[in-house]
């Protein structure tokens, strides 16, 4: 039976590829996709969602828009590394498919509310808004969720959008204290990971020439997604930070990580978004999230590629 889950997420090229990803693959029921803003503002997140699910052919995938800014902080975006549209790279449309009108949060508690007992799994991508919302409103669905398996954070890597915090978290550091808190079974896919999964040149030709519409657009978004971060790290290729979140859902035995305690600093104006996490063990602080450390790269890239042929 296949896994149930909710794509929470702000596309974002790396957003998209981990979308497509997981349209691709029948082992996971997306049950629905849930916008927040972040990357770029919620209209081009919601919009961007459905755009590429008309690209992976499943327009009947349920989009919803969700919050529009963080808990309690006004949006940071990252156009300058995105683009203008967040989906920068191939050229885009406006999409036929209409977007849900309940709002997001309402459908995560509502989904939470009535599938069965731990059988719903969120898979965040993006600013952890939508969720914290969620929780805080409902904490009643807090037990039934099996699992959260995010992308965010970083200890060794430690910050992109400032020097000690990762953006995801950053962006709203109170939604990711209430996760972080909440009790739920977290898997947590930091840069110290993400930055282990670069699309090289070879990686991106191999999208390229899969010869599918999927395949095409993919490259074509890396593509636009690699020159930031290119030229920011001298680095051989770019991080494709959210795909890893889906591929571990497909295929865990591609990563390797530590259970421990993550905390989030949510007061310092220097550290704000902070992810401090006791990969060492130093304190006694009890351990709440499996924080991933490592990845086959190789072994991801190839999963990728093969489950991307299988699309439009
Ligand atoms: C995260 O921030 C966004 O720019 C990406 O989509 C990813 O979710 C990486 O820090
Ligand atoms: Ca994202």
């Amino acid at each position: 039976m296949a896994r149930k889950i909710i794509i929470d997420t702000d596309p974002g090229q790396d957003d998209a590829v981990a979308i497509l990803l997981a349209l691709a693959s029948p082992e996971l029921e997306v049950l629905g996709i849930t916008a927040v803003a972040g990357n770029v503002p919620l209209p081009l997140t919601a919009k961007n969602a459905r755009i590429i699910c008309e690209v992976a052919g499943r327009p009947e995938t349920p989009v919803f828009a969700g919050c529009d800014a963080p808990l309690t902080r006004p949006l940071v975006s990252a156009e300058h590394v995105h683009g203008r549209t967040g989906l920068d790279g191939p050229e885009l449309w406006e999409p036929e498919m209409a977007l849900q009108s309940q709002h997001a949060v309402d459908f995560i508690i509502e989904t939470l509310r009535t599938e069965p007992l731990g059988k719903v799994t969120l898979a965040t991508l993006g600013p952890l808004t939508n969720i914290g919302k969620a929780f805080s409103q409902a904490p009643d669905i807090i037990p039934n969720v099996a699992e959260i398996v995010a992308m965010g954070g970083a200890y060794f890597e430690v910050g992109n959008i400032t020097p000690a915090a990762e953006f995801n978290i950053y962006v709203d550091p109170e939604a990711a204290d209430i996760v972080l808190k909440s009790g739920v079974k977290i898997t947590i896919m930091p840069l110290d990971l993400t930055h282990k999964a670069l699309v090289t040149k070879r990686r991106n030709d191999a999208f390229r020439s899969l010869g599918n519409r999927t395949g095409t657009f993919t490259a074509e978004m890396t593509e636009f997604f690699e020159r930031f971060d290119k030229e920011k790290y001298g680095s051989e290729g770019a991080p494709l930070h959210d795909p890893t979140v889906i591929a571990y859902l497909l295929a865990p035995e591609l990563f390797t990580g530590r259970f421990i305690n993550v905390e989030v600093e949510t007061q310092s104006d220097l550290t704000l978004g902070m992810t401090v996490a006791d990969w060492w063990g130093v304190t006694d602080r009890a351990p709440n999230a499996t924080f991933m450390g490592d990845i086959d790269a190789d072994g991801f890239f190839t999963l990728l590629t093969q489950r991307l042929a299988r699309l439009p």
